[in-house]
């Protein structure tokens, strides 16, 4: 590798370490929220999850959904708890008893330091409900709305700055799904409004569910010819999973998101080409992650239940190195991938476990994570890199070296990301870095292990954790350091 200050990507918005919350299984009921847990407050969150979800340093959450959030009704989840309907949840087919919304939320939020992506319902609804929720939400006071919001013990308005225009809309599971010609329309009618009500906010419009869709390119570009002087990003959605276990291929997986990631870009340059305007629409990655292993018992789960384990994968190493790799490829998009969401956050598809009653842990993702959004902060550099390649099923030349490199220059930090993907061998990482005179290695952070399949547990939560190697070299502007096989790798350099 090669790496210069003057090769910069750009800025990275810390945003792209947003997580998300769904209302959904047990991520808040037996999750965040546990009114009885033994570290609850007198709120009911749940202390010991909130000092691992600030371990991750998450500057914004997605919330309600989701799925969820096509068939919700936010007033529902407003006022006294004991006034608030229960309701058949048709997304998970759950019941869903409201006790839990938007104003603890927000609360909740506040507490582990982040600010709230807040998702509005263009599935059983539309510009109405989107202007009253934003009413609520931003508006001072001296309104219907907004003095509700008051007088349910919330004198300041919650300024939530981060909207979405509904979720998934081109999926024929989402409640209220639409063609792109009838959500382009809701969604810009939609946005129009919202922004009438509060100008500062930005507002992200769906893309496609994932890049498979087969409107995939076309819902773009439909989307953004009805919205684009209204929204200020895209979405895109991915999970991946090794079903096949073939772990050559699982692991060349980015090669998909890179791409999906270069299409979007290139759709919506294209609109704005079309329509000669100035404005540049960003990507908001706003779901990523692995999701497979909890699939099949899902679809055996019986209807109906009120906070049921859905959608709770447990992840093993090899998962956590497809975590590694989609992190490193967000880095490489920074210039335009502005905002971006680990889907999910707690127990449903995410690095932090509960046990309703019981404790908290941390899953094998829950790493890889961590060391990205605490040293992923600065610059995304453009390496220059040579790395040995190889063919997997589905992917041609895909290198060993998956890397990345950020420089914090307030800091004077930088930063190597990277994951070896060969399974049998050792790489010898070979960096040069002249530019960074006085540097010197502080740390070399690895998460190996010899099971691909080991996974944290309650009962035995430190069977993959990150510990330090020491191999790291660094000799006149010449680094090297020993890349374990299959492994991730965090090389940390200060001045
Ligand atoms: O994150 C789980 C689900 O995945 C979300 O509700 C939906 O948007 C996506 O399909």
């Amino acid at each position: 590798m090669k790496i210069d200050k003057d090769f910069k990507i750009g800025d990275i918005d810390n945003r792209i370490y947003g997580s998300f919350i769904e209302q959904l299984g047990r991520a808040v009921y037996g999750g965040i929220y546990e009114p009885g847990h033994e570290t609850a407050d007198e709120k009911g969150f749940r202390q010991d999850v909130m000092k691992l979800v600030k371990q991750l340093k998450v500057p914004v959450i997605r919330y309600p959904g989701g799925n969820f959030v096509s068939g919700y009704n936010w007033e529902d989840g407003v006022g006294p708890v004991e006034q608030r309907p229960r309701r058949l949840e048709l997304a998970w087919k759950t019941i869903e008893t409201n006790s839990f919304g938007t104003n603890e939320f927000v609360q909740w939020a506040r507490e582990v330091n982040a600010d709230v992506m807040m998702a509005v319902n263009l599935g059983t609804r539309g510009v109405d409900e989107a202007r009253n929720l934003i009413e609520y939400c931003n508006h001072p006071g001296g309104t219907y709305w907004s003095d509700l919001r008051k007088s349910h013990g919330y004198k300041d308005p919650h300024n939530i700055k981060m909207w979405c225009l509904g979720n998934e809309m081109d999926g024929p599971w989402q409640i209220g799904q639409k063609t792109a010609d009838e959500y382009g329309r809701i969604a810009c009618e939609t946005a129009k409004v919202m922004k009438w009500v509060d100008p500062s906010i930005e507002l992200i419009a769906c893309g496609s569910s994932f890049r498979a869709m087969p409107t995939f390119g076309q819902w773009e570009a439909t989307v953004l010819e009805h919205t684009y002087e209204h929204v200020d990003y895209i979405s895109l959605h991915t999970y991946y999973g090794n079903p096949q276990n073939d772990i050559s291929n699982y692991l060349a997986r980015t090669m998909d998101m890179d791409q999906f990631i270069r299409s979007v870009i290139a759709t919506a340059d294209y609109v704005q080409t079309k329509k000669g305007s100035k404005k540049k629409i960003h990507l908001s990655f706003d779901e990523w992650n692995v999701w497979y292993h909890s699939l099949e018992s899902d679809k055996k789960m019986s209807p109906w239940q009120i906070a049921p384990a859905q959608l709770e994968d447990t992840y093993n190493f090899e998962d956590a190195l497809v975590v590694g790799c989609m992190l490193i490829t967000l880095l490489k998009h920074a210039d335009r991938v502005k905002m971006a969401c680990l889907a999910q956050l707690v127990n449903v598809i995410a690095p932090i476990m509960t046990t309703t009653g019981g404790p908290s842990w941390c899953q094998t993702i829950f790493y890889p994570f961590m060391h990205a959004s605490l040293y992923g902060r600065g610059t995304a550099l453009l390496p220059l890199v040579w790395s040995p390649v190889y063919d997997s099923k589905d992917f041609t030349d895909v290198p060993y070296l998956e890397s990345a490199a950020v420089y914090n220059e307030e800091l004077e930090e930088l930063t190597i990301f990277a994951v070896n993907r060969d399974e049998k061998r050792t790489l010898v990482l070979e960096c040069e870095i002249r530019e960074f005179a006085g540097y010197k290695a502080i740390e070399h952070i690895v998460l190996e292990n010899e099971d691909l399949k080991a996974v944290n547990s309650q009962d035995k939560p430190d069977q993959v954790v990150p510990h330090n190697n020491r191999t790291v070299q660094l000799d006149n502007g010449l680094l090297t350091a020993e890349l374990p096989k299959v492994s991730w790798n965090v090389i940390r350099l200060k001045k």
